[in-house]
């Protein structure tokens, strides 16, 4: 049931559509299983999830709000307010520490003229600190969508930014 009450952002039919092909792999009692996949539609398509957009999810998938926000909340994967078109995770956890991640943050920052959970003013870029990428043998590691950048330097940074700026 498409959502169209007040307070509510209608889903659009792709994301409808996607979330009905998902939803193929559960029970049809348990519509409640897809909503990371359900947000995750969602949110490449409006960039991050707006409260009524939430909301129809819920509407959506028959379920009560609270379990969509709970999810959204949860995994930082997901935004609830507008975010950079490249979020830049620097790991800040015990391998990277120790191979001087406190420096690659500093950079990071300076380079992008913004603190920790700000986004600079072209909305090209959000800086976040985060925990084990996974990567802890190439540490100092940043995350940036899909990609890993390890043993990271400020020449390494700056390198980073031109290429993620330039698209390549
Ligand atoms: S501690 Fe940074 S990748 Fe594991």
């Amino acid at each position: 049931m498409p959502a169209n009450q007040n307070n509510r952002q209608q889903l659009s039919e792709k994301v409808r559509e996607q979330i009905d092909h998902w939803l193929k792999r559960y029970p049809a009692d348990q519509r409640r299983s897809g909503v990371i996949e359900a947000l995750r539609f969602v949110q490449e398509e409006h960039g991050y999830l707006t409260q009524p957009l939430m909301d129809s999810v819920a509407d959506y998938l028959g379920i009560p709000k609270i379990a969509v926000y709970e999810v959204a909340t949860f995994y930082s994967m997901f935004f609830v307010k507008p975010v950079g078109k490249h979020i830049i995770d620097v790991c800040t956890n015990v391998s990277c520490m120790l191979q001087d991640a406190e420096k690659v943050l500093s950079h990071c920052k300076k380079r992008l003229n913004i603190d920790l959970n700000q986004t600079t003013e072209d909305g090209q870029f959000t800086l976040r600190e985060v925990e084990c990428l996974g990567a802890c043998a190439n540490a100092p590691a940043i995350q940036v969508g899909k990609k890993y950048y390890e043993n990271m330097t400020p020449e390494k940074i700056d390198a980073m930014f031109e290429e993620l700026r330039h698209g390549k």
